[in-house]
């Protein structure tokens, strides 16, 4: 009866092992200020594990300040986000589970919140930048 379910499924050039996927959903769990981290591998790895076909993350920030959706969101902001991403691309793909990561802006629907509390975050880490934000 499930067969088609547990069948391989081709999305362009990706195959993915079975039609099971998992809708984007941020859990909050990542880095504060935006990355991946071990808990948000730690997240993606359980699913992973538990046979999923396919996992579509969570928001993940192209930018800070205002383009942050969530406190603790994973990121693919430059190239130093790289490193974090390719350890979550591995964990997941040992279980030969696929990911695709959605990118994220929240456009006018920016949360001024997060946004200004990253800015005070950054601002009291990097002395140079007072008055800058404020
Ligand atoms: C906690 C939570 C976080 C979510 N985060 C996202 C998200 O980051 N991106 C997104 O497109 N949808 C997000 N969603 C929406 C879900 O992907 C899904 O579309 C929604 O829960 C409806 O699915 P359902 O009809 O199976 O319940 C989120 C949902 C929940 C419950």
């Amino acid at each position: 009866m499930y067969e088609k379910l547990f069948s391989p499924v081709r999305i362009g050039r990706v195959e993915i092992k079975n039609r099971v996927a998992m809708t984007p959903m941020g859990v909050n769990l990542s880095a504060p200020g935006g990355g991946v981290n071990d808990d948000i591998i730690a997240f993606y790895e359980a699913r992973a594990r538990g046979g999923i076909g396919l996992i579509l993350s969570g928001i993940c920030r192209v930018m800070d300040g205002t383009g942050a959706g969530k406190a603790c969101q994973i990121a693919a902001r430059d190239a130093g986000d790289l490193q974090g991403l390719g350890g979550l691309r591995d964990t997941v793909h040992k279980y030969g589970t696929r990911m695709f990561i959605q990118l994220h802006h929240p456009g006018r629907r920016v949360r001024l919140g997060v946004a200004l509390a990253e800015w005070q975050a950054r601002r009291s880490r990097r002395p140079d930048w007072a008055g800058f934000f404020s």
